[in-house]
């Protein structure tokens, strides 16, 4: 008889897949693939306890499913709905699985910049039920990060949220446990990868409509296109940088907004053709105390550093007291990154709970 693997014997970990789009099914796969490290590393089986998206319905499974097995499935929703007992609304979802013992909520569903809702709700819910819970939605969090936190401080929980900013570029981590006392007095950055992407197409010749159905393709742009092109994305992005790395109390609508819209296909290439290609740029500072950020395009000239992030998925630069300036570059922008970020949150979340077991 053959001995059984060691993850075979390991209590299960069981986490609810809200949202299952281009990032959570980049992260299924991944996970799956991380399997054997999680268990040898941190003792942890990770099994899918349910998943569901607003138009196929909410489920969950009596034992869970082990995520490497799933992830084998040619239609891994649809193998898991089969066996599974169907919600009636992401609510019931939640407190289902928080009654089968579910230990964290991965919330992965459709931005809205204007309140973070229904996301916000699913949240908030998960929470009080005492799970942990990961998001790479930006709504919730640059409308209510510091309610969350204390909200899962209360419950002994962990509300992560890696991958709103820059995806898996460990930014949000990387301030909570490195740069604490670095002094981080203002940033430039460039933040939305589908304006980006835009913008470069337009500048070679491409139209607009062509330019976005680009970023459709490869996964990066919001449901709704346009906000990323009306600078929604990178205005929640900012508010939870400058609420994160600066000590700020923002809410989006403090953040002064201009995207793209208005901008002309003549003017975009006359820019690049002058060597100041046009960026939707992200940006936060103090004057006299007072925490300003603004997203708004900008030329850039050669000698911004900002130039160096073209033709990448996004750039960050702080200017610290202690270090001077820190620059973070993300090279690859594929919904594989973002899925790495909430990876990384859950790393983060198994290893701080089993610390303070
Ligand atoms: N893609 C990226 O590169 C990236 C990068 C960083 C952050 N993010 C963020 O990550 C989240 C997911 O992105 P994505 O690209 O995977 O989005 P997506 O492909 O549009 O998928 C969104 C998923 O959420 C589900 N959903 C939407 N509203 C829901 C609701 N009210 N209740 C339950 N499920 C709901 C959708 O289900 P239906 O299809 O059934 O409506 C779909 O399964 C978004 O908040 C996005 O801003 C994405």
């Amino acid at each position: 008889m053959n001995e059984p693997s060691l993850s075979a014997l390991l209590p299960p970990y069981r986490i609810l897949l809200l949202g299952y789009g281009h990032v959570a099914q980049a992260f299924l796969p991944l996970l799956a693939s991380r399997s054997e490290w999680l268990s040898s590393k941190l003792g942890a089986r990770l099994v899918i306890s349910g998943i569901g998206t607003r138009s196929t319905g909410y489920y969950i499974h009596p034992r869970g499913i082990d995520a490497a097995t799933l992830a084998l499935e040619t239609h891994p929703f649809q193998r898991f709905a089969e066996s599974s007992t169907r919600m009636e609304s992401a609510e019931a979802f939640i407190q289902e699985g928080s009654a089968r013992n579910a230990n964290a909520l991965i919330e992965l569903t459709t931005l809205d910049p204007r309140s973070g809702q229904p996301a916000l709700t699913y949240i908030r819910l998960a929470l009080q039920r005492s799970l942990h819970v990961i998001t790479a939605n930006k709504g919730p969090v640059a409308h209510a990060q510091f309610e969350l936190q204390e909200l899962a401080h209360r419950h002994h929980v962990q509300f992560r949220f890696e991958s709103t900013v820059m995806d898996g570029l460990p930014v949000i981590n990387l301030s909570e446990y490195t740069l604490q006392a670095v002094g981080i007095q203002s940033f430039r950055a460039l933040l939305n990868t589908t304006t980006g992407i835009v913008l470069r197409m337009i500048e070679q010749g491409y139209t607009l409509e062509e330019a976005i159905s680009q970023a459709q393709r490869i996964g990066v742009a919001e449901a709704d296109p346009w906000y990323d092109l009306d600078g929604w994305d990178a205005a929640m992005k900012t508010t939870i940088l400058a609420n994160t790395l600066m000590d700020g109390q923002l809410t989006p609508d403090l953040v002064e907004r201009e995207g793209i819209r208005n901008l002309s296909l003549d003017g975009i290439c006359a820019a690049a053709l002058a060597g100041t290609p046009i960026r939707l740029v992200s940006t936060a500072h103090r004057e006299h105390g007072l925490l300003i950020a603004e997203v708004r395009p900008q030329p850039l000239d050669t000698g911004d550093i900002l130039h160096m992030g073209l033709g990448t998925g996004g750039l960050l630069s702080l200017e610290t007291e202690a270090m001077g300036t820190i620059t973070l570059i993300e090279h690859d922008t594929l919904p594989t990154q973002t899925a790495y970020g909430v990876l990384s949150d859950l790393i983060a979340v198994i290893r701080q709970s089993k610390h303070y077991l």
